[in-house]
């Protein structure tokens, strides 16, 4: 394997701390200027670095919450079963509330929680270890799905394509390739010339930060443009497709992603661009009929205000609309790539497939 390419992929972005009692994150609102590491020991140090994006992407919040709420029921002092149940649950309901759009988030909590109801039967020890298979199992999964998704995105490219993409999708985000860049990594990897245009990603800057930096240290041809630049960059012709990761795919294949992902998937569809949602099938929520039921986040109007130069931007009494996500209507998008493989319209069908 590339060495160059695997010092970006193989990064320990979530992991348990060596004794084994707290998570250890990339602090991504760092990068791309430093490279530094937190403990997460109590609920709120986790809480925090999922609210302030420390760690970010739909699978990597997914992965920290599966660590997080085992170092939680690690401090759990009681032998009881109801007991220790009770304060799990407890603990797991203010984890979810740190961040609402990315089904990851609840996903993972509710996969640890079961494992704590299948197993009323045993002594809390036995539970625990439990869980930490189970949090463990979480994340080497992840891996195997990143590589498999990126493995079906590589064979919708061609040598040569210009491929147009939005906020951050790769190994930060994920465990090791990512899901919506994973592709570009292999096809590095496979000595294939793929030119990625990145989006800045306004307000938080995920293309600019995350996205360039992974894929320029990855020796990736990497070109980054503001968002506003992607209707040129595709009337030159330079675009082939676009690929997106997802934080949330309604049962109708209508996939929350970033905010600025469904003006990318609009203008595709004027140039008659393919544009592909990628995403592990933990991202689907079957809850979801359309997107109209996806919960979108609203976030702190400073993010526009304050944090893009080192002076603010706009008057303190400016006032500002600041979600999170966007929907991207499923009639814009070309196919949505899993692990189990490539879902075409319709998607109602092709989703319902995948969990049959
Ligand atoms: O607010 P963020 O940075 O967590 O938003 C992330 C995205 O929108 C990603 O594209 C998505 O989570 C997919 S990550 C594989």
């Amino acid at each position: 394997m590339n060495e160059e390419i695997k010092k970006v992929t193989h990064i320990d972005n979530v992991r348990l701390s060596d004794d084994g009692k707290s998570v250890v994150i990339i602090d991504q609102t760092q990068l791309p200027n430093r490279t530094e590491y937190l403990t997460l020991s109590t609920g709120k140090d986790i809480w925090d670095a999922i609210y302030k994006l420390q760690v970010r992407g739909a699978p990597a919040i997914g992965i920290c919450a599966g660590y997080g709420i085992y170092c939680l029921a690690l401090q759990i002092e009681t032998e009881d079963y109801d007991q220790f149940l009770a304060a799990f649950h407890e603990q797991k309901e203010y984890l979810n509330s740190s961040r609402p759009t990315a089904v990851n988030l609840s996903w993972a909590l509710n996969r640890m929680e079961d494992v704590v109801k299948a197993n009323a039967d045993k002594p809390v020890k036995e539970i625990l270890g439990l869980l930490e298979k189970e949090c463990k199992a979480i994340h080497a999964e992840d891996i195997e799905m990143c590589r498999k998704i990126s493995e079906y995105g590589l064979s919708l490219l061609h040598e040569g394509d210009g491929v147009l993409t939005h906020c951050n999708a790769g190994p930060l985000a994920t465990s090791r390739y990512g899901t919506g860049q994973g592709a570009f990594f292999l096809a590095k990897e496979k000595g294939m010339d793929i030119k990625v245009f990145a989006d800045e990603t306004r307000p938080l800057l995920q293309g600019a930060r995350l996205t360039s930096y992974e894929l320029s240290k990855a020796g990736v041809d990497v070109t980054l443009i503001c968002d506003n630049m992607a209707s040129i960059v595709m009337k030159n012709g330079w675009i082939q497709a676009c690929m997106v990761g997802c934080d949330r795919v309604a049962a109708n294949g209508d996939a929350a992603n970033k905010i600025g992902t469904s003006g990318v998937a609009i203008l595709a569809k004027h140039y008659g661009i393919p544009f592909y949602v990628l995403g592990p099938t933990s991202t689907i929520d079957m809850n979801c009929k359309t997107g109209d039921d996806i919960k979108i986040e609203l976030r702190d109007p400073e993010e526009i205000k304050e944090k893009f130069y080192a002076e603010p931007v706009a008057l303190k009494e400016v006032k500002c609309y600041n979600p999170a996500f966007d929907v991207t209507d499923h009639e814009l998008i070309t196919a949505i790539v899993t692990e189990k493989g490539i879902c075409y319209p319709p998607f109602t069908e092709s989703i319902a497939a995948l969990f049959r």
